[in-house]
């Protein structure tokens, strides 16, 4: 039986810390989807299919692409999508002990819904303080992200398709 994670988030837009984190997740199962969460209550800076598309390419730039699904998910619950695809864990980047009581009730509430783990990984510390929110604001001030995302990303973002 092959084990499968689900690495999910907003990754708007997706950070080296999420690469780091997707890695890791890769090194620890079989297969492992990372789901774009769409959250209809949070305005976003790039459409969900940008996320996605971005995510791939810089996974396939990483070299890491294989044996990851990157899709997205906006209709229910997160372990609704796990258990649809046969996942048995949600894998999570810890930063700081923001993160653990961030994290913490989402975890428990996700193992009282359907007995999905959260396994918690820590990301290279290179990039405990990069977030997509400080990325959205330094980029929306004209600011230069390119040590914080994927060259995909920061391609993207010096585009004339984002403005
Ligand atoms: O990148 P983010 O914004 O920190 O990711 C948060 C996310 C999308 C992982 C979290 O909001 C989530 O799991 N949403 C799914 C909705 C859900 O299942 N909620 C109930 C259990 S927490």
């Amino acid at each position: 039986m092959t084990s499968l994670a689900v690495v999910p988030g907003s990754f708007d837009p997706v950070t080296l810390g999420h690469l780091d984190v997707i890695e890791r997740a890769r090194n620890l199962f079989d297969d492992v989807h990372v789901v774009v969460v769409h959250n209809p209550g949070k305005s976003a800076m790039l459409p969900v299919a940008r996320r996605v598309e971005l995510i791939e390419q810089s996974l396939a730039d990483a070299g890491i692409a294989d044996r990851v699904t990157v899709t997205s998910w906006s209709v229910g619950l997160l372990v609704d999508y796990c258990q649809e695809v046969g996942a048995t864990a949600l894998v999570k980047g810890i930063r700081s002990e923001v993160d653990v009581t961030y994290e913490t009730p989402m975890a428990i509430v996700n193992r009282d819904l359907a007995g999905i783990e959260t396994v918690f990984v820590l990301p290279n510390p290179a990039h405990a303080h990069v977030s997509s929110s400080l990325v959205r604001q330094v980029a929306s001030l004209g600011g230069d992200v390119s040590t914080y995302v994927p060259a995909a990303v920061s391609r993207f973002m010096n585009s004339s398709d984002f403005s």
